[in-house]
């Protein structure tokens, strides 16, 4: 297997995952060891203007899809207006793909605990959320147990470390919903109703959890804040590229020789990663990717240079999203892949408005159609008709994430759809895209 090259090497960036080797990374003394809880130590002596200063100038975007300017939407907070504020941090993480919150909370909980002491105390807010999927009981009681050790080391409670400045920290359970991370899904979920999103404005900085100003927060986008504090806002800068600052993760999945998180320079592309990530598996070809989960449209070969940030990425015709690249080699059909993606939205779909509600269920079936080759080539049509009526019109981003898939897919292989029709069915193996697949090769065998 060939080494990556010593200049992509160089942009990998470990500072969220830089202490995820260490033995046991996610007991508060090991991470006192090696520098952790600095940064609030820092960030008490400035003044909470200061510190939203600094994280406007260091550029860090959202990294919950969007990219919205952190220090910006900390900015919108109102002061002076006697209402509680408070900070959630967005930690449902359910898009098909996206991977990157979940292991980071598992490795290193307490970097994401100081980021929402220093966050909480910059706005001003003297409660805060983590709300999170609740399937992922091993996370929640990592989580829970970061909290209880940071409350017992004073960094949590009241006084915190003699400053004057009061904070608790709630970790939520969700129950599972894909909807329940739209932010203000989120919020209403938060307070006990069913998770539905909610008429914007008022925005959550203005009327947020119980009506509140509220900020609403990605995992990695908070837990970058203390290293921010820690090394300052030009070296955050000089990170990523012009105007997409700093490091992320990339999330490697699917048809790949090492998958898992590459915390690299924003602007790094797909053949930089690949290099680094061993190529895709041995003896097969890249045929499509999301850049940033199934709700970003999807690339093809042709794009392996497109720097991944949010300009370069959009510039493509996609959007960098959470940085979730599922590969996909030659031996997937990419209909079978778009059902399976729409299946998704319409299970999650939360019925609230007619677009996406009754048009990802009749995506389904047309979709259920082609790839059972009983459709007919108006079909396609038909599915881009569906799509432009929810495009736009949906309520919230859940509808439009639903279009991505099929869009990208019969701009980039309507060739593919109509074979489906021109042999009657499916005209892949399944069993070639498995795991297992290289020993059916050997043995002969057909699934
Ligand atoms: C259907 C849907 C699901 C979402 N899920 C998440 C999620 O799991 N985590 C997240 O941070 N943002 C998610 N978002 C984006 C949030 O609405 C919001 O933009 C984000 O939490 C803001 O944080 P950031 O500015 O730090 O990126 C989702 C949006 C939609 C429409
Ligand atoms: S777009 Fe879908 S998920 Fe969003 S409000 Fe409408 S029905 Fe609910």
């Amino acid at each position: 297997m060939t080494q990556p090259r010593r200049e992509v090497l160089e942009k990998l960036t470990p500072v969220l995952t830089k202490r995820w080797l260490s033995p046991d990374a996610w007991k508060i003394d090991v991470y006192e060891r090696l520098d952790g809880y600095a940064a609030l130590k820092k960030a008490l002596d400035v003044h909470p203007d200061d510190l939203i200063q600094l994280i406007k100038d260091s550029g860090l975007r959202g990294r919950g899809g969007a990219g919205f300017p952190t220090g910006l939407k900390w900015s919108f907070i109102p002061q002076g207006d006697n209402k509680p504020h408070y900070l959630v941090v967005n930690a449902d993480e359910s898009e098909p793909g996206t991977c990157k919150d979940i292991p980071f909370m598992m490795a290193n909980p307490h970097e994401l605990v100081e980021g929402v002491i220093i966050a909480s105390y910059a706005i001003r807010a003297n409660k805060a959320f983590i709300y999170l999927r609740g399937e992922v009981v091993h996370v929640l009681r990592r989580l829970q147990a970061a909290v209880r050790e940071a409350y017992a080391a004073g960094y949590v409670g009241q006084n915190i470390l003699g400053s004057g400045y009061d904070l608790d920290i709630v970790v939520h359970a969700g129950a599972g919903a894909y909807i329940c991370g739209e932010e203000t899904a989120l919020l209403d979920s938060l307070e006990g109703y069913r998770g539905q999103p909610r008429l914007r404005p008022p925005f959550p900085a203005v009327a947020g959890l119980y009506a509140s100003p509220t900020v609403v927060n990605n995992v990695e986008s908070i837990a970058s804040v203390p290293a921010i504090v820690r090394n300052g806002a030009d070296w955050f800068k000089g990170l990523g590229t012009e105007k997409s600052a700093g490091m992320g993760f990339f999330s490697l999945s699917g048809h790949v020789t090492r998958p898992g998180q590459y915390e690299a320079r924003l602007g790094i592309t797909l053949r930089e990663l690949l290099d680094l990530a061993g190529g895709v598996r041995y003896g097969h070809r890249l045929k499509f990717w999301t850049p940033g989960g199934s709700s970003t449209p999807l690339l093809t070969e042709d794009h392996l240079d497109v720097p991944l940030d949010f300009e370069g990425v959009g510039a493509a015709g996609s959007m960098l999203g959470t940085r979730a690249l599922q590969i996909f080699d030659e031996t997937v059909c990419v209909v079978r892949a778009t059902l399976r993606w729409t299946e998704f939205y319409m299970h999650e779909s939360c019925g609230k408005c007619t677009p996406c509600r009754e048009g990802t269920y009749w995506l389904v079936q047309v979709l259920r159609n082609l790839e059972n080759g009983k459709g007919t080539e108006e079909d396609l049509s038909k599915l881009l008709d569906l799509c432009d009526n929810i495009l736009g019109r949906a309520f919230c981003a859940l509808g439009d994430g639903a279009t991505s898939p099929i869009t990208s897919s019969i701009q980039f292989f309507r060739d593919e759809y109509l074979d489906h029709l021109r042999t009657g069915g499916c005209p892949f193996d399944p069993a070639h895209s498995t795991a297992w697949a290289p020993a059916l090769a050997v043995t002969g065998a057909r699934a």
